[in-house]
């Protein structure tokens, strides 16, 4: 389904180096975290969530009942507000997530999912840690650490990158159809926010 060296990556030394620094910023424009957490209020993310790929920010309007921030800097992930817990956890080192199954209300990832070279069996997992009905919730603009992102995902404009995330849900286990909204409309200046999520 993926071409070779689709998952390569520029620098493909272990994550922990590259995100060994804080970086206590934000990776989209205010307009486009405001569409996240607009998106996340339409979809009725409530309850049991977590955070894949997190930092300080996880840009809930309404902030569940119970938010887990899963991500690779202590201190990015202790300084999100939202996050009732955190943990480190290289997705790309290991896919499998730390949790029992049926443990979560619904999941997020948040500009991040270019940056997963096993991005199948991560899906898969998501799955599983979800109750039945549970939403995952992927969204991504158009900027990127280039030497972190995968090469499939360099080589590929805004509908390609929908294409792949789609793909993803479909290869992977314990997902139905998957649904794809372009949350700012097109024409309107700043970063694009597209957001692609499925039920488990
Ligand atoms: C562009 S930042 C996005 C952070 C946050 N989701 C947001 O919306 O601002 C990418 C994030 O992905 C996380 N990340 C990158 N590689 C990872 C990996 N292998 N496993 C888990 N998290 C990873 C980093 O810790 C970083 O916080």
């Amino acid at each position: 389904m993926f071409p070779p060296g689709f998952f390569d990556r520029a620098d493909s030394s272990p994550d922990h180096f590259f995100y060994s620094p804080t970086r206590l910023v934000t990776h989209i424009d205010d307009q486009a975290i405001a569409a996240v957490g607009a998106l996340y209020r339409d979809l009725g993310l409530t309850g049991e969530v977590l955070d894949l790929m997190s930092s300080w920010i996880s840009h809930f309007i309404d902030p569940p009942d119970r938010l887990v921030a899963l991500g690779m800097n202590e201190v990015e992930l202790a300084a999100n507000p939202q996050a009732h817990e955190w943990l480190i956890h290289d997705l790309n080192d290991n896919p499998r997530l730390p949790f029992d199954d049926n443990s979560f209300d619904a999941a997020t990832c948040c500009v991040s999912v270019d940056y997963l070279t096993q991005p199948v069996e991560v899906f898969t997992d998501v799955a599983r840690v979800l109750r039945p009905g549970g939403l995952f919730v992927v969204t991504f603009s158009n900027r990127c650490f280039p030497t972190k992102a995968i090469r499939g995902w360099l080589y590929s404009d805004d509908a390609g990158h929908l294409e792949i995330v789609r793909r993803y849900f479909e290869a992977a286990e314990g997902w139905g159809e998957p649904v794809t909204r372009r949350c700012i409309p097109q024409g309107i200046p700043g970063d694009p926010l597209y957001a692609i999520y499925a039920a488990a």
